[in-house]
Order: C-alpha cells, then sequence, then structure tokens
C-alpha cells in the first residue's frame, strides 16, 4: 500500500477530483496548504496578483492505494493538474505500512 500525498494550484483541484474519480480512487484527504519551491514563492503569479510573501497558497490532496493503483492516479494527477507554467506541483509517494477502517474493524488493503 501506498500514500499518494500531491501539491497542487488550488484551482485545479475540481479537474484533479474528476481525474482520479475515473482511475478508481475510494477515498481523498484534501487540505489548504502553503509552500514554496524552486523559485521560493517570489516570481510566482497567484490569482493574477504577484504574492509578496514566500508561501503560496496550494492544494495537498492525500491518497492512500493499493500499489498497483499508484501509477494510474499519478498519470491522472499530473494531467489534470498540468498548466506548463511553474508551481504546478509535485507529488510524493510514501510506504503505507497500516490501516484501519474504523466502523468494521477490516484492516489494510480492505480497510482502503
Ligand atoms: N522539495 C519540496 N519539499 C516539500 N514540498 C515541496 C517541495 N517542492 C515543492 N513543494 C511543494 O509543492 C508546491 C509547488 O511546488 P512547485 O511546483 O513550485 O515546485 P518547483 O520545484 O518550484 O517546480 P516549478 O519550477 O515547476 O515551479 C510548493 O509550494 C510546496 O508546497
Ligand atoms: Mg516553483
Amino acid at each position: 500500500m501506498k500514500i499518494i500525498s500531491a501539491i497542487i494550484k488550488p484551482f485545479k483541484l475540481d479537474d484533479v477530483r474528476e481525474a482520479i474519480a475515473e482511475v478508481g480512487v475510494d477515498g481523498l484527504t484534501v487540505s489548504e496548504v502553503k509552500g514554496f519551491g524552486r523559485q521560493k514563492g517570489h516570481t510566482e503569479l497567484y490569482r493574477g496578483a504577484e504574492y509578496q510573501v514566500d508561501f503560496l497558497p496550494k492544494v495537498k490532496l492525500e491518497i492512500a492505494t493499493k500499489a498497483e493503483n499508484v501509477d494510474r492516479i499519478i498519470e491522472a494527477i499530473s494531467s489534470a493538474a498540468y498548466t506548463g507554467k511553474i508551481g504546478d506541483g509535485k507529488i510524493f509517494v510514501y510506504d503505507l505500512s497500516n490501516v484501519v477502517r474504523i466502523r468494521t474493524g477490516e484492516v489494510d488493503a480492505e480497510a482502503i
């Protein structure tokens, strides 16, 4: 099992949600986050205005999934989140050791 953590531009959230629904994602956590990449936030535009601060608003998606689905989900996120401009975001993948579905007591792959 893996966790896919994707940092994307906030206005791309709906497009990305639609794209990953088509590749069979059963659950998703979304957080509003702030961050910077290689440009350190200085030269990137957000809603047409240049931000004067180092941290830019981003959306973070976290998806727990079976390892076999990871490549499809990454492809769906990458395509849907792409603009070709700086700040399109990044995708990180982690190993996931345990999952518990609280209501049923199921664990691991059955719990996802
Ligand atoms: N090395 C990193 N560690 C943790 N978070 C990161 C890292 N790089 C980027 N991020 C997160 O991803 C967001 C988007 O990064 P961004 O797409 O600007 O990366 P980049 O490397 O600068 O690529 P680009 O040149 O396309 O802008 C950042 O605001 C930050 O939240
Ligand atoms: Mg950047």
